[in-house]
């Protein structure tokens, strides 16, 4: 990973498009809440925005290894505010902490509704990834 990528994955600085305070993270999915991904009440199943929330960490932590590897743990996860059907839900990832194997990856999901410039926090985490070699074993992050 060259020193311009790593610079922009940990810090990297991006004004939301819709003119709110978005300080930190890197946009990696951007997506719209459908009716199919509704809890019985109508609003969005909390597990559709985990699903995307761990799609955006794991896109981050391929970038960072270069190469495989999955979710050891999700924490600090946070509900702040429902996502209602037709919302366009912004992931940001930004890399909190790289340790021998493991990444630690915080996502912040935000949400517009769809008439409105008006982009909201919805849920935040950190999530735990390690570099999984050939076998499936945890492999250093940055090969030596
Ligand atoms: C990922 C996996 C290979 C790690 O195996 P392991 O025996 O725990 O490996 P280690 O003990 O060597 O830990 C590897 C790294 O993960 C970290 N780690 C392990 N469990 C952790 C936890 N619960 N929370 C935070 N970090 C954790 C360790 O601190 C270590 O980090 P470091 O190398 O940067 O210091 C194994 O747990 C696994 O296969 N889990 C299933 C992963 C998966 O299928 N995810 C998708 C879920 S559907």
């Amino acid at each position: 990973m060259s020193d311009d990528t790593e610079d922009t994955l940990v810090r990297g600085q991006q004004r939301g498009s819709h003119g709110r305070q978005q300080d930190e993270g890197v946009l990696v999915i951007r997506a719209i809440a459908m009716p199919a991904d509704t809890n019985p009440s109508g609003d969005i199943f909390g597990g559709w925005l985990m699903s995307q929330m761990d799609l955006a960490a794991g896109n981050m932590a391929g970038r960072v290894s270069q190469g495989r590897s999955a979710t050891v743990s999700v924490e600090a996860m946070q509900f702040l505010r429902p996502v209602k059907v037709g919302d366009e839900v912004t992931l940001y990832a930004t890399l909190r902490k790289v340790g021998r194997t493991s990444m630690r990856i915080h996502v912040d999901a935000w949400a517009r509704a769809r008439y409105s410039e008006n982009a909201e926090k919805v849920t935040d985490a950190d999530f735990i990834f390690v570099a999984l070699d050939e076998s499936g074993a945890p492999r250093p992050v940055f090969e030596t």
